[in-house]
C-alpha cells in the first residue's frame, strides 16, 4: 500500500481542470450522499483486471479500450450501450481471431463523464460563460444556468453509470457475447461497408470452428469462457471529489481502491509532476493509466513510474501513448527505452485520438480516419524496431451510425460531418471506422508475431 497517503490527500496538491463550485456546503451534501452509495466495483474486479493486464505487459494479449469522449445524460439509452459493447465485442473477435492472442476488454463507459478543456470559458457574440466540462459538472447547452458547476450532477452520473454498468454486466454474461451469437452482433448499418463483409466471414470461420469443438464435446454448456466474456470499465479520474467519494478500502486485503470504474487513467493535461491527480491515483489498487504526450521526458516518466508503481507490479500500469501521426515515431522511442532499460513491467497502448484533431473547412471539430491508421501504424513500427510489444489501443467510438471522424472505406467527407455529429467533445470513430482499423490492428500484430519468431529462431 502506498505509504503517507490518504483519500482526501491530493487537496494539498496542484491541481488542474478541477472545477470550483460556489457553494461548499452543497458540494459537501452531495460528497457524503456518494460515500454512502454502494461501490460500483468491487476490487477483486480490479484486480482480476490487473492480473489480465500483467499478461498484457508480459507479451501475451492486447487491451482493447474504447468507448465515447464523454458520456453524456442526453444520450443515455440501452440501445446506446448495446451497441457501443457489441462494436468493442466484434473488434475483439477479429483481434484474436486473427492474432491468436487474449484481448482484455475495457469500456470508457459508466463514468467517462469529466473533460478537461483547452479554455475554461466560452464566447459566443458578446457572451462570455464557463467552457462546457461534461455532464457530471455542467451543462452543454449555452446558457447561465446550464453552465453553472452544479455538485447535484455527480448523483445523476453516478445513478447513470450504476444502470450502465448492471447492463454492461447483463450482456457480458447473461448470454448476449456468447461466442455463438456472433454473426448477430453486427450492427445494419455497417452492411455497406467491406469491412461489415469481411466481419461476416470471420464470423463464418468461427461458426465453423465452434461447430467442429462442439462435435468434440467442447461447446458453450462445457465451456465458460465460450457463453460470455470479461468486460470492464474505465474513465479519466479527473473530477477528484467524485472519486474520492466512492473510494473503498477492500474489506478482503485492507487496501484502498477507486471503486467508481475498474480502470482510472490520468490525463495527459493532468500528470505533471505534484499534480493532485497523480497523489490521488497513486493511493489506489486499481489498474492505471497515463497519457503520454510529445511534452513527456523520459526522466519525467520514470519518475512517474516510480511514484505510481513502485513496487514494479505488472498490469499496475498502462502507458497511453497520444503524440499525433506526425510525432509518434520521433517521439515514442525515446520512452520506449527508457522503460525498458528500467524494467518497469508497463503495457503500450496507442491513443491515435488526441494528436490528430483538426478543424475541418466545415468548422467541425474532426479527425481523419487516415491520420488515426498512420498512428497506429507508427505506433507498431517503433514497437517492432525496439523489440517491445504493442499492447493495446485507446479509442474514442460509437456503435452509433455518427459522422464525425472523416474517411474510412465508405468515405464520410467533410461535408458530410453534419449529417449525424453527435458527440458531446471529441470526434468518434464510427462502427464500420473501428472494425477497420480492427482488422488493420490484427494484420499488425500477426507482423509482430512473425518478427518475435524470427529474433528467437
Ligand atoms: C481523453 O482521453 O478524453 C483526453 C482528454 O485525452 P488526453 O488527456 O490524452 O488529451
Ligand atoms: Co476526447
Amino acid at each position: 500500500m502506498a505509504s503517507n497517503w490518504t483519500p482526501d490527500g491530493w487537496k494539498a496538491h496542484e491541481a488542474r481542470h478541477l472545477p470550483t463550485y460556489d457553494n461548499a456546503g452543497e458540494l459537501g451534501d452531495v460528497e457524503q450522499t456518494l460515500a454512502k452509495f454502494p461501490p460500483l466495483v468491487f476490487a477483486g474486479e480490479a484486480r482480476a483486471l490487473k492480473a489480465d493486464l500483467a499478461e498484457v505487459a508480459a507479451g501475451r494479449g492486447f487491451l482493447l479500450q474504447g468507448g465515447d469522449c464523454a458520456e453524456s445524460f442526453a444520450e443515455f439509452h440501452p440501445d446506446n450501450i448495446r451497441d457501443t459493447f457489441r462494436v468493442l465485442l466484434q473488434m475483439a473477435v477479429v483481434l484474436t481471431f486473427a492474432s491468436k492472442q487474449p484481448v482484455v476488454k475495457v469500456g470508457r463507459i459508466a463514468g467517462q463523464f469529466a473533460k478537461p478543456r483547452s479554455s475554461p470559458t466560452e464566447k459566443q457574440g458578446d457572451k462570455e460563460l464557463p467552457s462546457y466540462f461534461g455532464d457530471i459538472i455542467n451543462g452543454i447547452e449555452f446558457g447561465d444556468e446550464t453552465r453553472r458547476n452544479n455538485p447535484q450532477r455527480m448523483v445523476q452520473a453516478y445513478g447513470q453509470a450504476a444502470a450502465t454498468l448492471n447492463l454492461l454486466r447483463a450482456f457480458a454474461g447473461g448470454g448476449y457475447a456468447n461466442l455463438r451469437q456472433v454473426h448477430k452482433w453486427t450492427l445494419d448499418h455497417i452492411g455497406s461497408s467491406p469491412w461489415g463483409q469481411k466481419f461476416a466471414e470471420t464470423a463464418d470461420r468461427i461458426s465453423e470452428a465452434l461447430d467442429f469443438m462442439s462435435a468434440c464435446g467442447i461447446d458453450p454448456g462445457t465451456v465458460p469462457q465460450l457463453q460470455g466474456t470479461s468486460f470492464y470499465t474505465s474513465h479519466e479520474a479527473l473530477l477528484l471529489p467524485y472519486e474520492e467519494a466512492l473510494t473503498r478500502r477492500d474489506s478482503l486485503t485492507g487496501d484502498w481502491y477507486d471503486c467508481s470504474a475498474h480502470m482510472l487513467w490520468i490525463g495527459d493535461r493532468t500528470r505533471f509532476e505534484g499534480s493532485a491527480h497523480v497523489e490521488f491515483l497513486r493511493g489506489v489498487g486499481n489498474p492505471i493509466g497515463m497519457k503520454c504526450g510529445p511534452s513527456l521526458e523520459p526522466d519525467a516518466l520514470l519518475r512517474m513510474l516510480d511514484t505510481l508503481n513502485p513496487a514494479r507490479e505488472a498490469g499496475r500500469m498502462t502507458l497511453i501513448s497520444r503524440f499525433g501521426h506526425e510525432k509518434v515515431e520521433d517521439g515514442l522511442p525515446k520512452l520506449v527505452r527508457a522503460v525498458k532499460r528500467e524494467g518497469h513491467p508497463v503495457v503500450w497502448s496507442c491513443d491515435p485520438m488526441h494528436g490528430n484533431v483538426i478543424k475541418a473547412e466545415s468548422g467541425f471539430k474532426t479527425r481523419p480516419f487516415d491520420r488515426i491508421l498512420s498512428e497506429v501504424r507508427g505506433f507498431f513500427a517503433v514497437h517492432r524496431a525496439e523489440g517491445t510489444h504493442a499492447g493495446g489501443i485507446h479509442i474514442e467510438m460509437t456503435g452509433q451510425d455518427v459522422t464525425e471522424c472523416t474517411g474510412g472505406a465508405v468515405a464520410i467527407t467533410d461535408e458530410a460531418l453534419a449529417d449525424r455529429y453527435h458527440t458531446h467533445c471529441d470526434p468518434r470513430l464510427n462502427a464500420a471506422q473501428s472494425i477497420e482499423l480492427a482488422f488493420l490492428m490484427a494484420d499488425m500484430l500477426n507482423l509482430e508475431a512473425v518478427e518475435r519468431a524470427k529474433q528467437a529462431a
